[in-house]
């Protein structure tokens, strides 16, 4: 598991009053003259924040830092001014990020108890309630760390941040303090539960350990959860994700878990599904090396998946939700399938593997099939399942593709909130051309270069019917090269506060 992260605190008082290592001032650019709780502790520190500016020490530029020492003047060692950039720009993923940056300033001064300024003067047009989400989502998940192996000489992690106070001197917004920070930890947690699954190498998470610690997490949590075995899986005919199966020693899995509204009956669900290739070795197909220790997180759709279930359990959403994660391992052993054998999905459907390593499709393929048969009126899938999607869209949008436009807007919307950029691609039926198999109903690839992320979405849509279908091809952005605002680097967690976010907007008003 990830390290221990900070308690947050509300806070509604003078700041003058706050005693501990740090406060964080957020100062927009241009914020001259100072205003607000900015223009208090510039006169508290004898115009020392007005100099910095003058000096063109510090702008406000986002992401600029400049460190005071008021000596005295107020109760903390250090004042972080932090740049928001201009204040027409100001965004709530801006709030998270500087929010993480500045953090991570202090954790490296060793600082362990820190507040930040909430005033609406600091975070103009944010909203209390949104902002004191956005401040703790951004403290915690930049604060992330995934060390778990690393031994006690080289671990980092002595020196962790124990609280956050988030200060605002208005009385009346201790409750909206209250409430964003609670959400904001509900969202964040599952963030980084979805990031340690991603991070944890194959050999400990394998398909059976990940539906473990599904299994844990639901219990945590409240949700019910079933696991399927091998045996089980025959029985209801999934070929397709068997196939991918067999040339591992490692069992597959197929894990549910289910989210009930309370009271009520049971009502047309959302099926959440997401792709769990606990390592990707491409099979007979066999990947390069180079890179090929990244196959571990060929499951982050997965996490996304059963991370957003937490949160959706803990938030109690009055909205029934069913998640399906077919969990094994693509590697060529010697019972692996070979290019070019034919198996059958369980609604029927032929699939001529012509490469191996197209495995995702083929796994999916079946999970979408039954989670349409446990009920799911609407599907929303997430898989890291192509290269293709890396090619058009970098790492900084996940690829979006839909057979229905208004479920697509929604999940468009949740990623908007999130912070989670999204792109819509095209599934036009010409592409089907692509997966046209001379000897089976389908083909698992083809078309060589021609938009593989694409001909992948066109298979998958073969298996959802008339159901309304969003699938998010998350490989290009569930993992961060180099650390940058909120995202430490490795895994994102992406989608699952996306998910998160969409659950909540799909749920009936009043419990908003
Ligand atoms: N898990 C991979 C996606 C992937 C590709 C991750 C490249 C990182 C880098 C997926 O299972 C896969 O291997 N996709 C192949 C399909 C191809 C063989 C048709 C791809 O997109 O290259
Ligand atoms: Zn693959
Ligand atoms: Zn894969």
């Amino acid at each position: 598991m990830g390290s221990r992260s900070p308690r947050i605190i509300p806070a509604a008082r003078e700041i003058s009053a706050y005693r501990g290592d740090s406060l964080i001032l957020p100062v927009a650019e241009g914020s001259r003259p100072l205003r607000g709780i900015a223009r208090i502790l510039d006169a508290a520190l004898r115009g020392a924040i007005t100099r910095a500016t003058q000096q063109a020490a510090f702008r406000g530029k986002l992401s600029e830092r400049y460190l005071l020492h008021p000596s005295g003047r107020l109760g903390v060692e250090h004042l972080l001014l932090i740049g928001l950039g201009k204040r027409s720009e100001l965004t709530l993923d801006r709030a998270r990020n500087v929010t993480a940056e500045a953090l991570r300033h202090l954790r490296a001064l060793k600082a362990k108890q820190i507040a930040i300024a909430c005033h609406e003067t600091s975070w103009p047009g944010l909203g209390t309630e949104p902002l004191a989400q956005a401040i703790t989502e951004g403290a915690l998940l930049g604060l992330y760390r995934f060390d778990p192996y690393k031994g006690r000489g080289s671990r980092p992690n002595e020196n962790e941040i124990e609280s956050l106070t988030l200060l605002c001197s208005n009385r009346d917004a201790i409750g909206a303090l209250r409430a964003g920070i609670g959400r904001g930890e509900v969202l964040a947690r599952a963030t980084n539960l979805a990031r340690d699954l991603v991070n944890e190498p194959a050999n400990v998470l394998t398909p059976t350990a990940l539906a473990n610690r599904a299994r844990a997490a639901a219990r945590q949590h409240g949700l019910s959860v079933e696991v399927l075995d091998r045996r089980a899986m025959q029985r209801l005919g999934m070929g397709a994700l068997l196939g991918v199966a067999q040339g591992s020693a490692n069992p597959p899995r197929l894990i549910i878990l289910r989210h009930r509204r309370r009271g009520g009956r049971a009502s047309p669900a959302l099926g959440l599904v997401g792709k769990g290739v606990t390592f990707d070795a491409g099979g007979i197909s066999i990947k390069q090396a180079e890179g090929m220790e990244t196959m571990k997180g060929d499951m982050a759709g997965a996490a996304a998946v059963i991370a957003a279930m937490t949160a959706i359990a803990a938030l109690r959403v009055p909205l029934d939700v069913v998640a399906v994660i077919p969990a094994v391992e693509n590697l060529p052993g010697a019972t692996a399938q070979r290019p070019g054998d034919i198996v059958r999905a369980m609604d029927g459907t032929t699939i001529e593997v012509v490469n191996t390593d197209a495995e995702g499709r083929l796994i999916l393929a079946d999970a979408l099939c039954y989670t349409r048969r446990l009920g799911a009126t609407r599907l929303v899938d997430v898989a890291t399942l192509t290269g293709g999607v890396v090619v058009a869209l970098g790492s900084v949008r996940t690829g979006l593709f839909a057979n229905d436009p208004t479920l697509a807007r929604k999940v468009e919307a949740a990623g908007e909130a999130a912070g989670e950029k999204l792109w819509q691609l095209p599934l036009d039926d010409e592409y089907e051309e692509l997966i046209k198999s001379d000897y089976a109903d389908l083909k698992n690839t083809g078309g060589g270069k021609k938009a593989p992320a694409i001909g992948a979405s066109r298979f998958l849509k073969h298996f959802v019917g008339e159901t309304p279908w969003v699938h998010l091809d998350i490989n290009g952005t569930s993992l961060q090269e180099g650390e940058s605002g909120y995202r430490p680097k490795g895994a994102t967690g992406v989608m699952t506060r996306t998910l998160i976010d969409l659950v909540l907007s799909l749920a009936p008003e009043p419990h908003r």
